[in-house]
């Protein structure tokens, strides 16, 4: 089986090769923001706190990804992908709600002035609960934003230490309801699995997020990554390890207490009150649409075309102020690549796989298959209807089914 291939450098005019047509021809466009305001001990973001930038200037970050927007109509227009419509907006970091909205809404104006945007765009932002207000919000909203995602992470004040949150939890339920109130609909991100968090700690911050009414709760399992300040802390045991064996049972219980209160569940760490509240911009990534992703560190995918800008804001600065794409690394991904990342991306959708499809393009043998339903891992009924849907067994072992239907 063919790996992905290794990113060769980007050209310096950004031009690009395209492979293919995307199927449907929507584009999207993901904003990111590399600055917080202190760094979460957990998180490998890329983003910035003002002290490590020293002079690297936040007020002007705004100009610098407009002048991105203007680059990319240029590269689209001249590597003849012609118009492209936005059909969602990402703005995400890094903490987006930092910078003053006027500068978000600047960037989204001008990705509406340059592309235009389909009638009834998701225009998402993520916000740290400490960083908005009810003016902020009203702002966003006069300006087309339709959503916000709050990053919540817990609400039990021993497991928001851990995890170095500096945010006060009574600002998260109080955002979620101004933001209802000005009209946009509300995401919070959660955590499970943080060391020292019980399953009733677990409960607690559930019960808490479907309190506040939210439309659409991300849960994530925490992942120690490598180089982070938890990593150390964990390493020099100053803080204990993930108790793993508590995760099936936290994600379990996600599923029974969200569920009772409404939400489905459309992605393995995705749950929404209705189909139309699921994030249309994630879901995009997830079936592999193309997408334009702005500022430093930010990945986009343009008809076959894969690419990673530079990854510090100061790079990224030097390299759109003399005019120089701020692409670094790109790969084309071939249609067996792609089969590949559909395979990843798609299994861990509620809605599944269509069999067919699978078994055209080489997955998902007949004993792969027979076996993953005597694992429990995939539902035997839908399967039998000719989709390939993973069991509650199944999503949290999500990654497993996937390596054995792609033979890895
Ligand atoms: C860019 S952040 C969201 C916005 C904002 N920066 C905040 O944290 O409030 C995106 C989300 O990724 C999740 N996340 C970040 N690092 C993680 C990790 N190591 N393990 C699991 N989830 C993580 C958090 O739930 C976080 O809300
Ligand atoms: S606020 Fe969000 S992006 Fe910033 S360090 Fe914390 S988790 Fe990472």
């Amino acid at each position: 089986m063919a790996q992905l291939p290794k990113g060769e450098i980007a050209p310096s005019d950004g031009l690009l090769p395209l492979v293919f047509n995307s199927s449907d021809n929507s584009f999207h466009a993901y904003v990111h923001i590399p600055y917080c305001l202190t760094r979460c001990g957990y998180c490998d973001f890329n983003t910035y706190t003002a002290t490590e930038l020293g002079d690297t200037s936040q007020s002007e970050y705004f100009q610098l990804v407009i002048k991105e927007i203007d680059f990319a109509k240029d590269v689209l227009e001249k590597s003849g992908s012609g118009p492209r419509k936005l059909s969602s907006v990402f703005f995400g970091g890094g903490t987006p709600t930092l910078l003053p909205a006027e500068d978000l809404i600047s960037i989204f104006k001008h990705l509406v002035d340059v592309f235009g945007i389909e009638a009834g765009s998701e225009v998402t932002t993520e916000a740290n609960p400490d960083s908005v207000d009810e003016e902020y919000l009203q702002a966003l909203k006069e300006a087309g934003f339709t959503r916000v995602s709050f990053g919540m992470q817990s609400a039990v004040p021993e497991v928001l230490k851990v995890l170095e949150r500096t945010h006060k939890p009574e600002n998260v339920a109080l955002n979620v309801s101004r933001a209802k109130t000005v009209g946009l609909e509300t995401s919070v991100d959660l955590i499970y699995g943080t060391p020292g968090e019980s399953l009733a700690d677990w409960r607690r911050s559930l019960e808490a997020a479907i309190e506040m009414n939210t439309d659409h709760i991300s849960a994530y399992s925490l992942i120690v990554e490598p180089g982070t300040k938890l990593a150390r802390q964990i390493k020099a045991g100053e803080i204990e390890s993930p108790d793993e064996a508590l995760h099936a049972d936290m994600y379990e219980l996600a599923e029974e207490l969200l569920t009772e209160a409404g939400f489905s569940n459309y992605e393995v760490s995705n749950w929404a009150k209705s189909p139309t509240l699921q994030s249309r911009h994630n879901v995009s990534y997830w079936e592999s649409k193309d997408w334009w992703g702005f500022g430093p560190g930010a990945h986009s995918h343009v008809g076959g075309v894969r690419w990673w800008n530079v990854k510090h804001p100061a790079a990224y600065s030097e390299r759109i102020l003399s005019g120089v794409s701020p692409a670094l690394e790109r790969e084309l991904v071939d249609q067996e690549n792609r089969n590949i990342e559909k395979v990843m991306l798609e299994a861990r959708l509620a809605r599944g796989m269509d069999v067919n499809w699978l078994k055209e393009n080489g997955f998902g043998e007949a004993k792969v298959l027979s076996e993953l339903i005597a694992d429990e891992l995939v539902d035997g009924k839908a399967l039998i209807g000719g989709r390939l849907v993973l069991t509650l067994k199944g999503r949290l072992l999500a990654d497993l089914v996937v390596r054995r239907l792609l033979g890895f």
